[in-house]
């Protein structure tokens, strides 16, 4: 596959995808600004690079959570890869399996967590329902699955204001299905009503009424770590470690939940400096490059999510297209390292980083 990078990557799947697909998965909420200013933020960011250092070799390895991974990256929750590639989240598994980067596996995948279990670690991210009988059995099916943390993500009580999603009536084409959820027999996400399918399905079942010390109530159900996804304040960081998270993502949901929020880089750059260290800090939301790579973990992160560029990957070649999406990374992830003066994940620093003047 003869990609330079990320975005010829975008360019080509956005000529693959049919119109459903593509609409969805490159959308944000309302006006969009928040998806655009988390890829801009890193633009904003400066590195004050150092040089007379011996990069003749590069370490970009790191350890997440007891597990070692090829390079602070991992592939973030999202939802139907079924609409990218007939090997849905198989495909994406096996990619982060062999490029020693870690898959979280959305609530809502195409595929079930029984049958991620024996291609690839994995996360497993929950949604919680209403009916707290079946988050649970969620809950101890990826755990019996083999996942080694839950993603609970927090952004979404309702869904975020998708407009495209609503006027082009998004839908789960009938031949998919939310392969967790599919003892259940939910309907909602294959009829549009007056919005989209997605829209339907988490205004009647996901539960809006989640707050802190639901997490107590997770751990009573599971020993796995707990990671927050979808914290920009610095106190709601402070909360969710308090309340026995092992960490957090700094999240906006890629812009698809409210707009006109904080970018995430600048959220993170609030939140690390109260963050206690003992406790993972993630983020995501518009890391497109190496240097943005460089700049989260100068910023504090101890690694980053990718979402979007993984769903380009998958629509251009499967597994091996997510491969290259994560190839490309590691190798921009490595240029930039060695451009400024570092050699491994522990040396690269605050130092770096300058706000772009006026
Ligand atoms: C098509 C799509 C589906 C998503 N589905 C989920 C999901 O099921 N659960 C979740 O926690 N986040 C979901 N997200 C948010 C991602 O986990 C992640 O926060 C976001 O995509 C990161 O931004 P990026 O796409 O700019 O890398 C989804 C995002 C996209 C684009």
């Amino acid at each position: 596959m003869k990609f330079q990078n990320l975005q010829e990557i975008k360019s080509k799947a956005l000529t693959i995808l049919d119109d459903n697909a593509r609409n969805y998965y490159c959308s944000g909420a309302c006006d969009e600004v928040t998806l655009s200013a988390n890829q801009m933020a890193y633009q904003n960011i400066e590195l004050l690079f150092r040089v007379m250092v011996d990069v003749s070799r590069i370490d970009t390895s790191v350890d997440i959570l007891g597990t070692r991974l090829s390079m602070p990256v991992l592939i973030a929750p999202t939802a139907f890869h079924g609409l990218a590639h007939q090997d849905k989240e198989l495909a994406t598994a096996r990619a982060a399996k062999k490029r020693g980067c870690l898959f979280i596996n959305s609530t809502l995948s195409n595929t079930a967590v029984e049958d991620i279990g024996p291609i690839a670690p994995f996360w497993f991210q929950l949604y919680v329902y209403r009916d707290r009988v079946l988050t649970k059995e969620l809950i101890e099916r990826a755990e019996a699955a083999g996942a080694t943390a839950v993603v609970l993500t927090v952004d979404a009580p309702v869904l975020g204001l998708r407009e495209t999603d609503s006027r082009k009536s998004f839908v789960l084409p009938s031949h998919l299905t939310c392969a967790n959820l599919e003892s259940y027999n939910f309907t909602e996400i294959y009829q549009a009503d007056d919005g989209s399918g997605l829209a339907n399905h988490v205004g009647k079942l996901h539960d809006a009424s989640l707050t802190w010390k639901d997490i107590e109530w997770m751990r009573s159900i599971s020993k796995l770590p707990i990671i927050v996804k979808g914290v920009v304040h610095p106190e709601d960081a402070r909360i969710a470690t308090e309340s026995g998270a092992s960490g957090i993502v700094v999240s906006n949901h890629g812009g698809r939940q409210l707009d006109t929020s904080i970018s995430t880089i600048e959220a993170l750059q609030r939140i690390s400096q109260t963050f206690d260290s003992k406790h993972l800090l993630l983020v995501d939301g518009g890391i497109r490059r190496g240097t943005d790579i460089v700049k989260a973990l100068a910023a504090g992160a101890d690694a980053v999510l990718i979402g979007r560029p993984v769903l380009w990957g998958l629509t251009v070649g499967g597994q091996s297209g997510v491969e290259k999406v994560l190839e490309t990374l590691r190798k921009e992830f490595e240029n930039a390292m060695a451009l400024c003066g570092v050699t491994s994940i522990d040396k690269i620093s605050k130092d770096l980083l300058v706000k772009k003047a006026g």
